[in-house]
């Protein structure tokens, strides 16, 4: 039988926790049966090397495998995707198509999300896990298939069967064997391991030198909560391998990068505008959510009146208050005060790239540009380039401001601008 060790080799595992290795040892265990395995564990915690591992260790290697997420098809067409269809089926079914359970026919398919599979679909999956039958949607063929399932999900399977969104039935017949990923946050010993091994691939990915924590920034990496797991922690590790100059890491800059809003940590940055806002993160996207579409909404109407009147100076004269609305004002008045707040903010990163400090008394101003020469659908462009940056970096305006390639004090404009 394969080794743990060098299972974890193979499949580019890194940790040495032993519930770890337990749910690799089982793994490698359960692999030259054919009983279904189901795979638990939050997301994030690396739970699709197991069913690749059971795959490459089962007599099925050689056969197909195939991932599905179950949670990512629309509920209209999983049933076609996995077990096919006869041709006219429905609308748009102008040929006979094979599902994955019939391409996969001697491999294993790995069900992906299992706890998002519509219910009538449970129903057709059962039926292949006790017999090997399954029909085509709109055939009454019976046809045999020979599939080995692994499934996988991060949600509490109990709680979707207490609210009927799961079959019992089907729940037993899945988890025959159950494998749980520990969560990160439960296997502190690998914390720092797999950030120094993330560190050094980003440092091979992106040419430059290995990013390192000072000893001081190593509690802060283990004491985080990591509700992202393994991809939020590689994540971080890459935003920090890019973006710091200084390639040593201290606490204060390691907690610039990690979301205050789920971390047990005390914020270092406190009374920002932003962040005492709001108390959670879902907040904060609600928020954003209700203005871009109160935003969208008065952008329909001032287009709506562009497009029936067609003179671009009447308009803007007879809808100034709603240009206003959208585009923000171009007076600044309580600027200075929040600039103060900003500069509080800037001081605290050690590590800003002098460049952009440098651009922090440029009079870039976005409003007047819009007025000279910007349309309408730049300016959306612009918009949404910046939501999309502040929100991958869970509103951190110095990473969005040097991702967009603006200084920060011209970020916080635009945010004001926008209403961000
Ligand atoms: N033990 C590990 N060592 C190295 N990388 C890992 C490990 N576990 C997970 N990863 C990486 O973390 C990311 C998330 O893993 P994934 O299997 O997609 O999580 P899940 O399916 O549980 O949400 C992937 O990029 C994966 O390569
Ligand atoms: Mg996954």
């Amino acid at each position: 039988m394969e080794s743990i060790q060098a299972t974890k080799q193979r499949f580019g595992i890194i940790g040495n926790d032993p519930t770890l290795n337990r749910a690799i040892e089982k793994a490698i265990q359960v692999a030259p049966t054919d009983i279904s395995v189901l795979v638990t564990g939050e997301s994030g915690v690396g739970k699709e090397s197991i069913p690749k591992i059971i795959h490459s260790l089962s007599h099925r290697k050689h056969g197909k495998y195939i991932a599905v997420n179950c949670g990512a098809i629309p509920e209209g067409t999983i049933d076609s995707e996995l077990f096919g269809h006869e041709k006219g089926a429905f609308t748009g079914a102008t040929a006979t198509r094979n599902g994955y359970f019939e391409v996969a026919d001697g491999g294993t398919i790995f069900l992906d999300e299992v706890g998002e599979l519509p219910l009538t679909t449970q129903v057709r999956l059962l039926r292949v896990l006790e017999n090997g039958e399954f029909l085509k949607v709109g055939s009454s063929k019976v046809q045999k298939t020979d599939v080995r399932i692994v499934a996988a999900t991060n949600v509490n399977m109990f709680d979707a069967i207490k609210k009927e969104k799961f079959r019992e039935d089907l729940y037993y017949r899945l988890s025959t064997i159950e494998i749980n990923l520990p969560a990160l946050r439960e296997r502190k010993e690998d914390i720092h391991l797999l950030f120094r091994k993330f560190a050094s691939d980003f440092a091979l990915k992106y040419k430059m030198p290995t990013i390192k924590l000072t000893e001081d920034a190593i509690p802060v990496l283990l004491k985080f909560r990591w509700s992202g797991n393994i991809r939020q922690l590689r994540n971080v590790a890459e935003q920090i391998s890019v973006l710091e100059q200084n390639r040593t890491i201290t606490a204060e800059v390691l907690q610039g990068y990690l979301p205050t809003g789920s971390s047990n940590l005390p914020a270092v940055i406190k009374n920002t505008k932003a962040e005492s806002d709001f108390s959670n993160e879902r907040e904060i996207l609600y928020k954003v959510l209700f203005d871009m579409k109160a935003d969208l909404n008065d952008l329909k109407k001032l287009t709506m009146e562009l497009m029936k009147n067609g003179n671009a100076t009447e308009v803007q004269e007879k809808n100034e208050g709603l240009i206003q609305k959208i585009y923000g004002n171009e007076e600044d008045t309580d600027y200075e005060e929040e600039e103060k707040e900003e500069l509080k903010v800037l001081a605290i990163s050690q590590n800003a790239n002098p460049e952009n400090l440098q651009n922090t008394s440029d009079k870039y101003h976005f409003a007047e540009e819009i007025e000279e020469e910007e349309t309408l659908s730049l300016h959306d462009k612009e918009l949404e380039l910046i939501k999309k940056s502040l929100e991958r970096h869970q509103g951190k305006r110095k990473l969005a401001a040097a991702e967009l390639g603006i200084s920060e004090r011209t970020l916080y404009r635009k945010i004001k601008q926008f209403d961000l």
